[in-house]
């Protein structure tokens, strides 16, 4: 029956990604049509990219998916590739209404977890409101929010008339699942639940009025990054990488990433950048020195600053008093307020309306 091979064919369609994407091509709306008639069935593909290559890519895991699944039947593959929308349209497209009191919306992301990116997110939000920003911070790493612990608060937000109220500390406003959920309930995500998961803590939170919202995303590049980069008109992403290899590739994925989707990458920060010895005062390099220097030159980004590696950045961590507040005129805070002024530079400098001519 037509019905049921249409039903079938759609099933298998959702189990197709795009590459390099989490989300599979079904619920990003890269499938513009499915008809079966008898034993025969045609699939039209409309992809919106840069990458004619993933695009074809996708193409051929339809085709071979269609002849794996359904032997006996002729299937056709059809496929359209356009530009997506330029970004000043597609800002247009997001929905300003979510959050319309925020001026610029920053993105901390990193390629994978550990690398300090919740860290930075902290003290850049608390560096940017000691220099005299109205500023908030959204923890959207749902899979492990750390910014109950790194602001040292756990109690629970309070509603008014519907709306959450951020907390206030160290100058930022701030809001985390983690004041939400239950503490240790693992929780199982699947894409829509991060979808509005994320919705939630952008719209129905009272952030008012703000210059700059700091969001931190969860490492990697999964349906948080897209659900944002969709919903939030992003003044730009900055990567947080440690300076080795091992790390950097996978920065560069998260840096693919945003480019894909037309978000500006505003820089990267490098973190854990050598260690200096509180005896003899000599700075180690405990994993490579510019490493993400370098790899910002290579991959055409801004390179924003680096931060050293220091015991007491952990200790501020876990106590809830970022760095930044603990040791205000110590060398942590001085980078971090470089890199503060490095982010605000590159804002400005992407903050200005461009044609894309492809
Ligand atoms: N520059 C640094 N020096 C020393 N420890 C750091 C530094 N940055 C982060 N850390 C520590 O590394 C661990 C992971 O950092 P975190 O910010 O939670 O990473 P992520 O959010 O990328 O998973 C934490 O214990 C944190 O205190
Ligand atoms: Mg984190």
């Amino acid at each position: 029956m037509a019905g049921e091979l249409e039903k079938k064919v759609w099933e298998l369609l959702k189990e197709v990604r795009f590459p390099g994407m989490s989300r599979d091509i079904v619920s990003f709306g890269f499938v513009d049509r499915v008809a079966a008639n008898g034993d025969e069935v045609a699939v039209d593909l409309v992809i919106a990219t840069h990458e004619r290559a993933s695009a074809e890519a996708v193409q051929d895991e339809v085709r071979a998916r269609l002849a794996d699944a359904l032997p006996g039947v002729a299937a056709r593959v059809a496929l359209a590739v356009r530009l997506p929308a330029a970004p000043a349209q597609q800002a247009v497209a997001r929905d300003p209404e979510l959050i319309p009191g925020v001026d610029k919306v920053i993105a901390v992301a990193s390629g994978k977890g550990g690398v300090g990116k919740s860290t930075v997110a902290a003290n850049l939000a608390v560096r940017l409101a000691q220099m005299g920003q109205r500023v908030g911070l959204l923890d959207a790493d749902i899979f492990g929010p750390s910014m109950p612990m790194m602001f040292g608060i756990d109690r629970r937000p309070v509603v008014h008339g519907n709306r959450l109220q951020p907390f206030l500390e160290h100058g930022v406003k701030l809001m985390s699942l983690g004041f939400i959920l239950e503490v240790d309930t693992p929780v199982i995500w699947r894409g829509p639940m991060v979808m509005k998961a994320i919705e939630q803590l952008l719209g129905d939170v009272d952030w008012g009025e703000l210059d700059f919202m700091i969001i931190d995303l969860p490492p990697g590049t999964g349906d948080a990054q897209l659900t944002i980069s969709q919903r939030v008109p992003l003044a730009g992403a900055v990567i947080v990488s440690t300076p080795q290899d091992i790390a950097l590739i996978d920065a560069r994925k998260g840096l693919a990433m945003f480019q894909k989707v037309n978000v500006p990458v505003l820089g990267i920060i490098e973190n854990m950048s050598g260690f200096v010895c509180p005896h003899c005062g000599e700075t180690t390099n405990i994993f490579k020195r510019d490493g993400a220097k370098q790899t910002a030159e290579l991959l055409g980004c801004g390179f924003l600053g680096r931060i050293p590696l220091d015991p007491a950045i952990v200790e501020g961590g876990d106590a809830g008093e970022p760095i930044v507040v603990g040791q205000p005129d110590g060398p942590h805070a001085a980078a971090f307020g470089e890199v503060a002024r490095a982010v605000m530079a590159q804002v400005a400098a992407h903050d200005r309306p461009r044609l894309t001519i492809s």
